[in-house]
């Protein structure tokens, strides 16, 4: 058995699966999010391993197995976060996380020591307020008596396998994501810790994802139940798991997950740089390989505003009726031709980053008439966030990436509506895997690569993922798509000074 563990932002996940990637058990344990400021998020690192020994030991107790039959475990988690700690290796602060907007002037202070060229160069990417590396010059601006007592900084998954293992240990793929590496290296850059003046000695030994970092500490084998000396290796971010969960290890396949926000995912044999920096370019959790990744930040997040705001009476019916109100939503959406005569819909509710990088871009809805209702409205918003997909996956072709498959992932990718909705926006074949786990399988397969259950990645992806279901894109309703999504281009451009 191999166990797969994700730190998210709105709770824990714990899975444990058989070695043909079954699931055998799973647990959620759920924490709350902090939000001192507007635009700022925090979490408590304690509120973490807390979710995480409870899912383990609950997840061992639901299995039945005896915990020495566990060969590996494999952590994922919510990208970017700072996690410092003390001398004593105490928790300094609530950790400053992912979403977390607070850091622009650090950016441009970032952007002005290094020079946004060498930047992008060395680590792929432009300063960005996601970034770990603008969170700990915030920490290092604004709170200096808490950074002149740091002596380590950890990622979000990175702080459990502290806990787990007593090791201070990272892996490629999360982080890429802190803007410190040098990413065609895949090594800390000197350069640019020299920079910043960050200490490497601060930041943990760099592995790449597969290998085994460390193992169970006593301590934390008597509170998870797992067996002491079981292995723990380096594991991935949560988008390069979740890519590994749905089998993106080689080039052709991209994943479009909707979950909160909206990714799609690519994989790439060498290090691909969009100038413009509209979309990620990050070590892959598979050696030697790298991905790119289109975010957009309110995918699920506009369909559930819409549901929280418009949809009363379809959650009363759908709590009666014991159902998902989603399906009574896309059931009123499926009455609605495509392109909802010209209702559009723009998911900027959180701004956006692919492809605009604007903080301050914001939702709109264009071109209602008299004639339109509700169940409009509703298709609008999800033919809306994949005109954002494509948006991220037009950059994707554009830097030369063959796609011949759309995997869909995530909540968003269960219904199949939306997913027609994509094969026929796109104009490519979407399919969907036989597992939903996404992220901790993910984790669980590179556990067993760790633990030599498996050869390598590709070969565990062979064995443990195939494809469930495939959808043809219907070319007539694309041309059709094809104009609209032309004017769902156009409205940015002619609003954006107007957001600001
Ligand atoms: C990736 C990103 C999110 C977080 C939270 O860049 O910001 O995927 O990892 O899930």
């Amino acid at each position: 058995f191999l166990l797969g563990i994700d730190i998210g932002t709105s709770g824990t996940k714990t899975v444990l699966f058989d070695e043909m990637g079954n699931t055998i058990a799973s647990s959620v344990g759920e924490y709350p999010l902090y939000q001192p400021n507007i635009g700022w998020a925090e979490q408590d690192p304690e509120d973490w391993w807390m979710a995480t020994f409870t899912t383990i030991k609950e997840v061992i107790y639901k299995s039945g197995i005896d915990a020495s039959e566990i060969k590996g475990v494999g952590l994922s988690g919510q990208m970017h976060g700072a996690v410092l700690l003390d001398k004593d290796y105490k928790v300094l602060r609530k950790s400053i996380i992912w979403c977390d907007q607070r850091s622009s002037a650090e950016c441009d202070q970032i952007t002005s020591i290094i020079g946004k060229e060498r930047l992008i160069e060395i680590t792929a990417n432009p300063a960005l307020t996601g970034f770990t590396a603008s969170k700990i010059l915030w920490v290092k601006n604004n709170e200096p008596e808490v950074y002149a007592k740091v002596t380590k900084i950890l990622l979000p998954k990175d702080y459990i396998r502290f806990r787990l293992t007593g090791e201070f240990a990272t892996e490629v793929s999360d982080a890429s994501g802190m803007q410190l590496m040098d990413i065609p290296g895949r090594k800390w850059s000197n350069e640019v810790l020299d920079k910043l003046g960050i200490e490497k000695s601060m930041l943990g030994k760099l592995y790449e994802s597969q290998e085994v970092t460390g193992k169970v500490n006593k301590e934390a084998s008597s509170l998870t139940g797992l067996k002491e000396g079981t292995i723990v290796v380096g594991g991935a971010g949560d988008q390069a798991a979740g890519a590994i969960g749905n089998g993106i290890v080689k080039s052709g396949v991209v994943s479009s997950t909707i979950g909160t926000s909206g990714v799609v995912f690519a994989f790439s044999e060498n290090v691909s740089i969009d100038p413009k920096g509209r979309v990620h370019t990050f070590c892959h959790a598979v050696p030697n390989t790298w991905h790119i990744m289109g975010v957009t930040q309110g995918a699920g997040l506009s369909l559930k505003w819409f549901r929280d705001n418009f949809c009363i009476e379809e959650k009363r019916t759908a709590e009666l009726m014991g159902v998902d109100p989603y399906m009574l939503m896309d059931k009123e959406a499926e009455r609605v031709a495509a392109g909802c005569s010209g209702l559009i819909y723009l998911p900027y509710l959180m701004g956006e980053r692919t492809p605009h990088l604007d903080p301050n871009a914001k939702g709109v809805f264009f071109g209602l008439s008299a004639k339109h209702e509700k169940p409009d409205m509703v298709r609008a918003v999800m033919e809306g966030v994949v005109y954002s997909l494509k948006d991220c996956l037009e950059i994707i072709k554009e830097m030369g990436v063959n796609v011949s498959e759309v995997r869909a992932s995530g909540g968003g990718g269960k219904s199949p509506l939306w997913r027609q909705m994509q094969a026929d926006v796109f104009g490519t074949e979407i399919t969907t895997i036989n597992s939903s786990e996404g992220p901790a399988l993910g984790v669980a397969i590179l556990a067993g690569v760790g633990a030599g259950v498996y050869s390598s990645v590709m070969e565990a992806c062979d064995k443990v993922i195939s494809v469930k279901t495939k959808q043809q894109a219907d070319m007539v309703i694309n041309s059709k798509y094809n104009k609209y999504y032309d004017i769902y281009k156009r409205l940015y451009t002619s609003l954006k000074k107007d957001f600001a």
